[in-house]
């Protein structure tokens, strides 16, 4: 079969921009069907190590030091945002501005305005978009929505998420933009818990009302002097900086459309949990738990009393979410790089195929204006609705279809 050769521009090589790569990479063994080849063409960092990475180890077939090299190539067909949240907003507008689908991190920005201007900006040129909101590509989650969807647990009546980690656990952790208000925007309740409303908001219902509230346990860190990528432990000879945003974060919900309530917590410096993400769902007639430690497993309790009462650990399985593009059988374990194919894939088929198939701006903009809501809750002590979702949410508006249906060839 000729597939169709998509072009790739990435910009920024830290993390997530490497996991990107590897994810594009990695389409043609787990998809092997798809009509689609991408082809990474181009990748831009402002340090100039990383950009000699993306050639020398991510196979890119050039790099430069200015983003606007990647989106003024004509082989670029669709970009890859994996810059630090203050760059989204600029990022994503140049991509807009330049008829380029992106699949861009999330929390998509520094606070629900820029998430918004992104939106607007993605409707009005017309291009598809994708957020990685991994965790909800899990096929154990995929598992667990089905199941809600169903009924099985009946009426749902209470969540819990909590996305406990322990990266800044050490007062030793580098102090890195993700401290910075100026350029990371709020601190657990952006890099995580975006994650966690995304997945209760997945799985159950929007978040319609909040209160919340936020702590910073290390009030300084070290600030290493050269380019860091990731989390990464500086000396204690280095210079303390302050920290401005918030290590941990709480907030009751209650959901829109729903009798359902919720507890929502996240933590960067829990001493024990490494990166314990963890969805609790309970119903009338049953309850599941899942955890990403155990990222392949779901509890499922169906019903009441009986002298087997309890939970059946249920093994993800082909038919739950995209479990069989990466395992022949059941019981084999899929791991978190594995969610970033799935989400590079869906990216990739949401711009091949003019069907909006994988999350987008639109699902970063609903968790923003949670975590807008719960950091005013957080100031004042106060309940606050969030912010109704607009027209430019519409699934429609959301998936750039006129753009992408020109790009696929459709229209
Ligand atoms: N989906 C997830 O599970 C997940 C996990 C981690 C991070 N993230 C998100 O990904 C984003 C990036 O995080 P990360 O951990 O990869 O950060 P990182 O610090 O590892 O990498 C950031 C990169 O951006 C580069 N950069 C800085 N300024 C630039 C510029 N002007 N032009 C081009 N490149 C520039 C840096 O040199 C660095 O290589 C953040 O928004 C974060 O919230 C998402």
């Amino acid at each position: 079969m000729t597939k169709r050769s998509i072009g790739v521009g990435l910009i920024s090589v830290g993390w997530m921009g490497r996991l990107h790569s590897k994810a594009y990479a990695s389409i043609r063994y787990a998809y092997p069907g798809a009509s689609f080849a991408p082809r990474l063409v181009v990748a831009a960092d402002s340090v100039q190590a990383n950009a000699d990475h993306a050639v020398d180890v991510l196979g890119y077939e050039r790099a430069t030091l200015d983003y606007r090299e990647v989106l003024a190539d004509p082989e670029v067909d669709v970009v890859s945002i994996c810059a630090p949240n203050f760059l989204h907003r600029e990022f994503a507008l140049a991509a807009a501005a330049a008829g380029k689908p992106f699949w861009i991190e999330k929390p998509t920005g520094r606070d629900a305005g820029e998430t918004q201007d992104i939106v607007e900006a993605a409707l009005a040129a017309d291009v598809v978009t994708a957020v990685g909101f991994t965790y909800r590509q899990a096929p154990a989650v995929q598992h667990a929505r089905r199941l809600i969807a169903e009924g099985r647990l009946g009426e749902v009546t209470n969540v819990k998420v909590s996305m406990l980690a322990d990266y800044s656990a050490d007062p030793l952790g580098a102090h890195t933009w993700r401290y910075e208000t100026a350029r990371a925007g709020s601190g657990v309740l952006g890099d995580l818990l975006s994650h966690g409303i995304d997945l209760a908001t997945h799985l159950v219902a929007p978040v319609g009302e909040v209160t919340a509230l936020t702590q910073t346990v290390i009030p300084e860190r070290p600030k290493p002097s050269g380019a860091t990528v990731g989390h990464v432990t500086a000396s204690a000879d280095d210079p303390l900086l302050p920290v401005e945003n918030e290590d941990y974060a709480s907030m009751l919900v209650r959901f829109a459309g729903s009798r359902a309530v919720g507890f929502l917590e996240a933590s960067r410096v829990a001493v024990g949990p490494r990166s314990d993400y963890a969805l609790e769902v309970y119903g009338t007639e049953g309850s599941l738990r899942w955890t990403f430690a155990a990222m392949n497993e779901l509890q499922v309790c169906l019903g009441r009393g009986g002298d087997v009462h309890g939970y059946t650990t249920v093994l993800a399985q082909a038919g739950d979410g995209d479990y069989a593009h990466f395992q022949p059988g059941p019981g084999i374990s899929m791991g978190f790089d594995d969610l970033k194919t799935v989400e590079a894939h869906q990216f990739l088929e949401s711009v091949a195929t003019a069907r909006q198939v994988a999350p987008s701006v639109a699902d970063a903009l609903r968790a923003a204006r949670v975590v807008e809501a719960a950091e005013t809750s957080a100031a004042d002590g106060a309940w606050h609705l969030v912010a109704a979702p607009g027209s430019e949410e519409s699934p429609e508006h959301a998936a750039g279809m006129e753009h992408t249906r020109r790009l696929s060839g459709q229209g």
